[in-house]
């Protein structure tokens, strides 16, 4: 804060909340300066807040108290002239109530405040999205058994939520399980359509334990592949092996996105690669960082990525392959371990 000129914080945002504090719940506010380090909530999370977050001050209110107004006492009893919020989280709404609750004191925008911070994972978050992997291997591994024609690409969602909600973990988001001409929609909606012999069917998804997310893209054939569906899987994967090995400390985001076209374009497919290659992960699915075309980021030991490569052949389908991995010292660790090879399920 001292480096950035920010003499006061009122954070917001529950991301940069939990990271901050440990608390998991849906409302809460931190006010922090050199001095203090105020926790506001309300009375539901006035237990859980309790248990959670350490190292604040707890502040809690119930009805008929007004939240605005409360969080407005707060900050006004730590007799500031001035403090940042961050905007990228703060309606217009919502800094009009505070402005007019807080007159006299300067309200300063602070956008992306904790980026830097929060794209150095510590050893302790690497471990927690290690284990959102592995949890993510185990379900690819759990619904292969069930890809087979006839199957709908709703059924695959349900056994697959089921599967890792019952390890006791949560969705990173709703799953996608797309198949055939629907596969050609890099984020499409799985629905009542029924896997049939010669189905791309893309499976992208994630668990989330202890707040941290993993987000694993696989793509399978269903019934043996044609020469085109190897045709364009295999480009996918050497694109994607290819940024793999590209990927250590130094290295510039976007050219690891540019490489991918390249490989791509191998074979006249880089035009049907329309999103980035990847993202930071970390305590949200699409956390701090982007490598795509015009990132600024450069790759650093402890940044978590997912690199995830596509083909979308509107009418046809689509292939995307995604793995999540932390920069090293010398490179990189990958830790979705699921297997790349192109499965033609059901096995015999
Ligand atoms: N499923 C979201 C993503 O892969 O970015
Ligand atoms: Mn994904
Ligand atoms: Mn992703």
């Amino acid at each position: 804060m001292a480096a950035a000129g920010t003499p006061a914080l009122l954070v917001s945002d529950p991301g940069n909340l939990g990271w901050l504090t440990g608390f998991s719940g849906s409302f809460g506010r931190a006010l922090v300066t050199a001095r203090d380090a105020v926790f506001i909530t309300d009375s539901r999370y006035q237990i859980q807040a309790r248990a959670e977050v350490a190292g604040f001050e707890l502040r809690t209110y119930a009805a008929p108290v007004e939240t605005d107004t409360f969080v407005a006492e707060q900050i006004r009893a730590l007799g500031l002239g001035a403090i940042a919020f961050e905007s990228a989280n703060t309606t217009y709404a919502a800094w009009e109530t505070l402005a007019h609750k807080l007159s006299g004191i300067a309200l300063l925008p602070a956008k992306d405040f904790f980026a830097d911070l929060r794209m150095v994972k510590s050893a302790e978050e690497i471990q927690k999205v290690r284990k959102a992997c592995q949890l993510a291997d185990a379900g690819f591994a759990h619904i292969l058994r069930m890809v087979q024609p006839g199957v709908s690409e709703y059924d695959l969602c349900l056994d697959l939520e089921f599967f890792i909600r019952r390890q006791g973990a949560e969705l990173a988001f709703p799953i996608i399980a797309v198949s055939g001409e629907n596969s050609a929609k890099p984020h499409g909606k799985p629905g009542e359509r029924k896997l049939e012999v010669g189905d791309f069917v893309t499976f992208d998804f994630g668990a989330r334990i202890e707040g941290y997310n993993s987000d694993i893209t696989r793509t399978v054939v269903v019934g043996e592949p044609t020469d085109r569906h190897r045709e364009i899987y295999d480009q996918v994967l050497k694109a994607q092996l290819a940024c793999l090995e590209a990927m250590r400390p130094g290295v510039a985001a976007r050219d690891v996105d540019a490489l991918a076209r390249k490989v791509l374009d191998e074979k006249g497919l880089a035009k049907y690669f329309g999103h980035g290659l990847g993202h930071g992960l970390g305590r949200a699915v699409h956390d701090f960082g982007r490598m795509n075309a015009t990132s600024e980021h450069v790759l650093a030991p402890g940044q978590i990525w997912t690199v995830e490569p596509g083909v979308y052949v509107e009418g046809f389908g689509g292939v995307r392959i995604e793995d999540d991995v932390v920069v090293t010292e010398s490179g990189i660790e990958i830790l979705t371990q699921s297997t790349k090879e192109l499965l033609a399920l059901p096995r015999p």
